[in-house]
C-alpha cells in the first residue's frame, strides 16, 4: 500500500476508465474514507449515490433531457454531438457515484462550512480508489447544477451536487498525465508578520 503521500502524489484526473471498477468492499473502504472527513458540527453533509451500470442509460438519458430543456429555455439550437456526449457521460467509467451536499440547516454550521466538508469527503474518497489502485475523475458542468438531474437524484433546492465521481481502472500504456510541476517554495505559503506584511521567509525558531 502505497503511503498517504505517495497517494496524494499518483492521483490524477484519468480520462480513459476500464472494468474493472471496485467490488463492493472497495466500494465501503472508498467510502469509508470519505466519511472520515473533516466534519465541524458532525453534521455529516455528504451523501453519495451510486448509479449502477444497469440504470446508468436511464440516468444518461435524464442527463440529455436536461441539456435540451436547458437548450430550449436558451433559446438556442440542440447540438446533437453535444447531446450524445452528455448522455454517455456517466457511462464513461464501470462505476459511476455522485456526492451531493445535504446540508444540515437546522444547526449553527454554515451551508458553505458544510459544503467545504463534503469537498473534503470527496477528496478522501479519491484519495482511497486511487490507493487501491484504482483511477478517478471528478466532474461537474451544467448538468451538476440542474433542476432536472438534481430532482432525478431526489435533491433539493438547498442540496447539491458536488461531483459526479467516475471510478475504474486507467488502461495499460494510456497516456500519463504529467505530474504537477512542484510549487515553487515562495508560492506554498506567506507567513504572517504584521497586518501590513506577509513575509516569504520560515521564520526563524524562538
Ligand atoms: C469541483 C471540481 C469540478 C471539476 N469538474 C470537471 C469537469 O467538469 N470536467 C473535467 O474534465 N474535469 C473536472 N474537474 C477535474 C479538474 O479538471 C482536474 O482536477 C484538474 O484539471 C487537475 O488535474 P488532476 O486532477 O489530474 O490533478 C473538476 C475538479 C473539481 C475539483
Amino acid at each position: 500500500m502505497p503511503t498517504t503521500l505517495e497517494t496524494i502524489a499518483r492521483r490524477r484526473s484519468a480520462t480513459h476508465l476500464i472494468h474493472p471498477g471496485p467490488d463492493e468492499p472497495q466500494l465501503r473502504q472508498i467510502l469509508d474514507a470519505a466519511h472520515q472527513a473533516p466534519d465541524h458540527g458532525r453534521c455529516q453533509p455528504w451523501s453519495f449515490i451510486l448509479v449502477p451500470q444497469a440504470n446508468i442509460a436511464a440516468f444518461g438519458d435524464i442527463v440529455a433531457e436536461a441539456y435540451v430543456r436547458r437548450c430550449h429555455q436558451a433559446g438556442t439550437p440542440v447540438d446533437p454531438e453535444r447531446l450524445a456526449r452528455e448522455r454517455a457521460k456517466p457511462s464513461r467509467a464501470p462505476m459511476f457515484l455522485v456526492a451531493a451536499c445535504q446540508p444540515r440547516l437546522d444547526l449553527l454550521i454554515p451551508a458553505h462550512e458544510q459544503f467545504a466538508s463534503v469537498a473534503a469527503a470527496v477528496q478522501n474518497l479519491l484519495l482511497a480508489a486511487t490507493a487501491l489502485g484504482f483511477g478517478s475523475k471528478w466532474t461537474t458542468g451544467p448538468s451538476a447544477t440542474d433542476p432536472l438531474v438534481k430532482r432525478a437524484l431526489g435533491l433539493d433546492e438547498h442540496q447539491s451536487i458536488v461531483g459526479f465521481i467516475h471510478l475504474g481502472t486507467v488502461p495499460d500504456g494510456a497516456p500519463k498525465r504529467p505530474p504537477r510541476r512542484t510549487t515553487p517554495p515562495s508560492m506554498l505559503v506567506r507567513y504572517w508578520v504584521d497586518e501590513n506584511r506577509l513575509s516569504e521567509e520560515f521564520p526563524a525558531a524562538e
